[in-house]
């Protein structure tokens, strides 16, 4: 094996045949046993290289949730490249939004180890990926030959803000948004920096720019359609679109379902009034809210806001949505810990599920002081109803409209 300090040396062997052995020697070890597994392979194999496939093996573990255990066991990782990569559900989603636009060839700028990259080739299109750190290049053009892509995917080593895209029909950029002390939150110290990438989107005909979930809305060029995308009801990212949608909308777009919501700007519904809770209270999925589109459901379920701070919406009608979990409400109590208590013991309820919006009271220490007990459910919601601190006591009711 070459030399330990080099990393490109390094994932190098890891894809000889040797090294190639050794992955699939160490792909199951529980982290208990690796010490032993790794003592008994250096005997035979290059301490380094050991090393390398346990750190390797311990990546693909990590990978798991985001790329499925399939993907993830052929692929390579880098700890960055695994950590900023986009997960295959949503990575999918938006490769098939340039498919349904026809676009046939993306430049990829910022392709990390190669998350969308991936996910574009495999909806036919071809990918000129593009980043400028040599492994996660090394890393991105392993993944795309693993994968059986490496005819759809030229991997380039370079400084994106060199890389001529006229010949491609879109680009895609995800910046890096995490720097040495953790997470970047100024759209103008990502990597590229967001006005950079802007103007890469609007010289091409369509493009795509990756953006945290909380930009805020000031930030969001008017041209663009831009997107919130949750999965399994976690926001993940937003995405503004170039040469897609409408311009000046927005739209929440909520996976693994693909359910999707849009409205223009210039015609969104007005903040929903504030009403009494009802016998339904609904909680709208996070891509809604960070959409503003929280008046969207609020019509569709006929309802208003329990507080005008609060982005719950309450109806006294069940109608199924896929943009808001429903609950039938059968309580409504000041916040008052000894009540909450007494009222859950006289039902019975053993296994409580604490939700808050509004509230400093931290769930598990609710949990706590009011000791559940017995063999029933129930849902707390600690929150503010036109202004004062409460408690909503429900269930869900399924998704289902009663
Ligand atoms: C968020 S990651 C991309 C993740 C990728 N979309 C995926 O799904 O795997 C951002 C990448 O941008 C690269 N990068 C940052 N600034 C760059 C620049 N000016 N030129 C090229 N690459 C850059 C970093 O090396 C990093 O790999």
């Amino acid at each position: 094996m070459g030399d330990v300090n080099d990393p490109l040396a390094s994932f190098a062997a890891l894809r000889t045949d040797e090294g190639r052995s050794l992955l699939d020697a160490v792909r199951d070890v529980e982290p208990s046993q690796e010490l032993a597994v790794a003592t008994r392979l250096r005997r035979e194999h290059p301490a380094d290289l050991v090393s390398a496939a346990l750190a390797q093996a311990r990546l693909r573990q990590r990978a798991v949730p985001k790329f499925g255990a399939a993907d993830a066991a052929r692929m390579y990782f880098t700890p960055n490249g695994v950590e900023q990569s986009t997960r295959t559900t949503v990575a999918t989603y938006r490769a098939r939004r340039f498919q349904d636009l026809g676009v046939r060839g993306v430049a990829d700028l910022c392709c990390g180890i190669g998350g969308d990259a991936i996910a574009l080739a495999r909806a036919g299109i071809s990918v000129l990926a593009v980043d400028r750190d040599p492994l996660t290049c090394a890393v991105a053009r392993a993944n795309a030959e693993a994968l059986g892509l490496a005819e759809l995917i030229e991997v380039r080593e370079a400084d994106v803000t060199d890389v001529d895209t006229s010949p491609y029909d879109a680009v895609f950029v995800d910046p890096a948004r995490r720097g040495g002390r953790g997470r970047i939150f100024d759209p103008e110290a990502y990597s590229p920096p967001l006005s950079w990438a802007v103007e890469a989107a609007r010289k091409a005909p369509r493009a795509a720019l990756k953006i945290a979930p909380g930009i805020p809305h000031d930030a969001v060029p008017g041209e663009t359609e831009a997107e919130w995308i949750s999965d399994g009801g976690d926001v993940k990212e937003a995405v503004l679109w170039f040469g897609a949608g409408v311009p000046g909308s927005h739209r929440a777009t909520l996976l693994p379902a693909g359910d999707t919501l849009a409205s223009p700007l210039a015609t969104m519904l007005p903040d929903p009034a504030v009403r009494p809770v009802g016998r339904y209270l609904y909680e709208p999925d996070g891509a809604v809210i960070r959409a503003h589109l929280v008046a969207e459901v609020a019509a569709r379920v006929g309802g208003g806001l329990i507080d005008e701070t609060i982005a719950y919406v309450t109806s006294d009608a069940a109608v199924a949505t896929p943009y808001a979990a429903a609950y039938e409400i059968t309580d409504q109590l000041p916040f008052n810990v000894k009540k909450l208590k007494a009222l859950l013991r006289e039902r019975g309820v053993g296994i409580l599920t604490v939700k808050k919006r509004g509230s400093a009271v931290e769930p598990e220490e609710l949990r706590r002081k009011v000791k559940p007990q017995g063999p029933g459910t129930a849902t707390v919601f600690l929150t503010r109803v036109g202004g004062a601190p409460t408690m909503l006591v429900g269930h869900p009711t399924g998704g289902a409209a009663a």
